[in-house]
């Protein structure tokens, strides 16, 4: 179904073929499947009206322009009707194409609301590797971009991956001089993350796009905090940390930072530093590969059930989607509240 809906598009409208990556076949369905579910969400505003208008206002980093939500409406409906069988009707149809006009319009009115240019050139100032697969970038826009400490960027590298986007955390809180740094961990055959990691250098340009994300603090929570972190999730983290040192005095902030061995706790010296300068920051570095480490062993949940408790703690988890899925299961079974949780999944679902 996805095949056909993209010849649909690009077959009546080549010039929007130039608007996708080169080699369609890692993600396909992306665009489609966004879609499909933006539409089967539409009667839950409260959850999808903001997420709606910030994916409009990303969406100007592909140049969309309000005709082309037409071409894809239209597309989409031939798609399904070509694909649904036999029980396929007008009320499917008109359904369908009523959700499609609410996201649609929805999206645009993020994308015409904002200010912000559709995306930032920026330069790499700074690249470290700082194991196998992470590395540490630091990146300079050329003009001013405005984020929250938490949030994250859509990241494209023209010079080898042009039009293809994926996102990144911001690592520290805004800083005068504008630079940011970037975590990154190449992922097996990944595009953007492999040359983020291996293969861009100082001097490089990136585009950047779109700040996102509603992980920030909560400056009125007294509550003591507790930040879990596993691999480059961390990233956030850091920079919700560094939001904290210019404020903070009253509340406790621990740090579970998980990885699989001492080499993938890239950032650990970074963090004791924050620690020994701030008496109300402990870390708690967790390795689930690498028997006798010499700190604790397991996974992030296995050592936050070790220490604790935690029901009065504002909680923020970031990293992978299997991290987060079983740090927030844990979390309800140690009984805090779903209301003092934010997260992060490093995936698009
Ligand atoms: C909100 C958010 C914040 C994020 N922040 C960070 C961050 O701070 N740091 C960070 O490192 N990551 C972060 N991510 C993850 C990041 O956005 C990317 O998803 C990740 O870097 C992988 O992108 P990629 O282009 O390298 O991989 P992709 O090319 O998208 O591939 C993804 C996976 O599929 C596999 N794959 C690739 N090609 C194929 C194929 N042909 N067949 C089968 N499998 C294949 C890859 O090996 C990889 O495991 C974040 C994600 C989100 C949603
Ligand atoms: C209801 C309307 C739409 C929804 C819900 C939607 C949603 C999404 C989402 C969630 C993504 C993946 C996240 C990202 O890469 O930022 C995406 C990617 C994309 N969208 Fe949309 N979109 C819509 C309409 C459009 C339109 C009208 C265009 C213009 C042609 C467009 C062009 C793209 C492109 C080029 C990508 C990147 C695809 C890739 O990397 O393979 N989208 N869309």
């Amino acid at each position: 179904m996805a095949g056909y809906f993209y010849a649909r598009i690009f077959l009546n409208n080549p010039g929007i073929r130039d608007m996708f990556p080169v080699t369609m076949d890692v993600q396909r369905a992306r665009l489609l499947g966004a879609i499909v579910t933006a539409v089967q969400s539409v009667d839950d505003p409260d959850r999808f009206d903001e997420y709606l208008r910030s994916l409009g206002r990303d969406h100007r980093k592909f140049q969309v322009v309000p005709e082309h939500y037409e071409v894809i409406g239209a597309a989409l409906l031939e798609a399904i009707r070509t694909f649904a069988g036999p029980e396929w009707s007008h009320e499917y149809e008109q359904a369908w194409r009523d959700a499609y006009d609410v996201i649609a319009r929805k999206m645009l009115s993020g994308a015409t609301a904002d200010s912000n240019p559709a995306w930032w050139h920026a330069e790499v100032v700074a690249h470290e590797r700082r194991s196998r697969d992470i590395a540490v970038l630091t990146v300079r826009p050329f003009q001013q971009l405005e984020y929250r400490a938490g949030q994250y960027l859509s990241v494209e590298v023209p010079k080898f991956h042009p039009r293809v986007w994926r996102t990144y955390s911001v690592a520290n809180a805004p800083r005068t001089d504008n630079t940011m740094d970037l975590h990154v961990r190449a992922l097996g055959a990944g595009w953007v993350s492999g040359a983020l990691v291996r293969r861009v250098q100082a001097g490089d340009l990136l585009r950047l796009a779109a700040p996102m994300g509603t992980m920030v603090l909560d400056r009125r929570s007294t509550r003591d905090i507790v930040f879990v972190a596993g691999g480059t999730g961390l990233s956030p983290i850091k920079a919700l940390l560094e939001d904290l040192t210019t404020f903070n005095r009253t509340r406790w902030v621990h740090v579970f930072f998980g990885a699989r061995d001492r080499d993938d706790l890239y950032d650990l010296g970074s963090l004791q530093a924050l620690a020994a300068a701030y008496p109300w920051l402990s870390i708690v570095p967790v390795c689930s590969d690498d028997p006798g480490w010499g700190g604790e062993e397991g996974t992030v949940t296995d050592a936050l059930n070790r220490f604790g408790p935690w029901m009065e703690h504002d909680f923020f988890v970031s990293g992978s989607p299997n991290m987060v899925r079983s740090t927030l299961r844990c979390l309800t079974q140690l009984k805090v509240p779903q209301t003092r949780v934010r997260y992060d999944a490093f995936s698009d679902h």
